[in-house]
């Protein structure tokens, strides 16, 4: 045998270089994880008397000294040693001897990669609920600071009716409050210990799978060997928290970007998070939220990436599955920091209040609650719509708006109209919305007040 390899007794001939090259993986990242997994591994096995507990300890001290070494950066990395359960098995045999071959008893690097993946996941979930637990908080301030101030509201981005910036931006709140729970959820389901399903179908020693768990703080371990050490839908599952969160990002980073436009002028950019034209001396660009929502194809592109590398695999391990570390590291490294710098950038904006209070009560956008008014004095609200639509018709011919109508021009429209109609106004059609959910001020700040809690939950 001319390679260190740890299945090399069957082989002869040496590996292609190629092959090498073709085969590696992104396991690196995962090297101290590796080593707190076999730690806990040998412990179990000094335990149960399936290895020498000098051995054990041997092994245990040995492993210690090759995560100082990780951790110092006095590690090369080996090509030829192809992954990262072999460079560790291979440095621990060069702290002790002999003994380091007691480590792979009863375990299989099927379940011992299923094991660091775990581990990886719950991690990023741990990551994602933190940065969108501070996300959520964000929200939860500019909500109930903005919960009386006026802004158009939009269907099919023309103005519909007025709502206020807080009821909008906590939207966004209960967007993220539901990501960060589904990463909740997804934390659950990952956190299962496999150890013990060695390469598919178990292990003939008497080891105690859940006192590794409990070492490695699992709440529990798997069920079934094949489905333990064969499937990654918890990384598929993270992988769609990272997608919905990352759309959820997307349409506001779109937001921030018209409202930054001279057209709308919703906001102002902070200097801190735009960028500037290299031709162009005035420009001033919204370049992070453009590029929280082109990253959105990155992070939907490793879900179908794992999704698909699944799809028709035969039970149980095939190597295929090593894809799907890479995709975690991606999809993670595109999600996380775009939700922590959004925390960041989101109570920087310079809010232009005035311009959009202004245009909350522009395009007609008070028309339903004039149809609502007649609804109260009795008239079916079909027949108040039409009446209405007749309203706003005869404004655009005249190009005026509907505060500019006198009471005639109402009553010419319907009989019903009294004066108080004319006191119709921005702030008493967001007030009138005074329900559960409704963007009335008071309502808004409640929600608020909500969310904080819910976020506490
Ligand atoms: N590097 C592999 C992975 O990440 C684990 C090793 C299992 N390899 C094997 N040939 N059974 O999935």
């Amino acid at each position: 045998m001319t390679e260190q390899r740890q299945w090399g007794g069957r082989f002869s001939g040496d590996m292609d270089a190629l092959t090498r090259e073709y085969t590696a993986g992104a396991d690196r990242t995962l090297f101290a994880h590796d080593i707190a997994g076999s730690v806990a591994h040998a412990r179990m096995l000094g335990r149960q008397g399936i290895i020498p507990a000098e051995d054990a300890d041997a092994i245990v001290t040995g492993l210690g000294e090759v995560l100082s070494d990780w951790l110092a950066g006095h590690v090369e990395w080996r090509p030829e040693l192809e992954d990262v359960h072999t460079h560790v098995e291979t440095l621990l045999r060069a702290k002790i001897g002999d003994a380091a071959g007691r480590l792979h008893t009863a375990r299989s690097r099927n379940d011992q990669v299923a094991l660091l993946n775990r581990m990886l996941v719950r991690e990023a979930c741990d990551d994602a609920i933190d940065a969108l637990t501070r996300l959520v908080l964000v929200f939860c301030d500019l909500g109930g600071r903005h919960a009386g101030d006026a802004m158009p509201g939009y269907t099919h981005v023309q103005r519909a009716q007025p709502v206020t910036l807080g009821h909008h931006l906590l939207a966004y709140g209960e967007m993220f409050l539901r990501d960060r729970d589904r990463f909740r959820d997804c934390r659950r389901r990952t956190n299962v210990m496999p150890l013990g399903s060695g390469a598919l179908a178990g292990s003939p020693y008497p080891l105690d799978r859940e006192s590794v768990a409990v070492e490695l703080g699992f709440e529990g371990v798997s069920r079934n060997s094949m489905d333990a050490t064969a499937d990654r839908d918890f990384i598929a599952e993270f992988l769609f928290c990272c997608s919905t969160t990352q759309m959820h990002l997307s349409r506001i980073a779109e937001e921030v970007v018209l409202w930054a436009s001279a057209e709308f002028g919703f906001v102002g950019l902070p200097d801190g998070f735009a960028t500037g034209s290299s031709m162009m001396p005035q420009k001033k660009n919204a370049d992070v939220a453009e590029l929280a929502r082109g990253r959105t194809g990155r992070v939907f592109g490793e879900l179908i990436n794992v999704l698909v590398m699944q799809k028709g695999l035969p039970l149980a391990y095939n190597r295929d599955l090593q894809e799907d570390k890479a995709a975690v590291i991606a999809g993670r490294d595109a999600c996380l920091p775009s939700v922590e710098i959004f925390a960041a950038m989101l109570p920087a904006l310079e809010f232009r209040l005035p311009r959009m209070r202004a245009a909350a009560g522009e395009s007609f956008s008070l028309a339903t609650d004039v149809a609502d008014y007649l609804v109260k004095k009795g008239v079916p609200f079909r027949d108040a719509h039409m009446v209405v639509g007749g309203i706003v018709r005869e404004c655009e011919a005249r190009g005026c708006g509907l505060h500019e109508l006198s009471l005639e021009d109402y009553q010419r429209a319907h009989p019903f109209f009294g004066p108080d109609i004319l006191g119709l106004d921005v702030e008493s059609a967001l007030a009138a919305r005074d329900l559960p959910g409704g963007t009335a001020p008071n309502r808004v700040r409640a929600a608020a007040t909500a969310l904080r809690a819910a976020l506490e939950e």
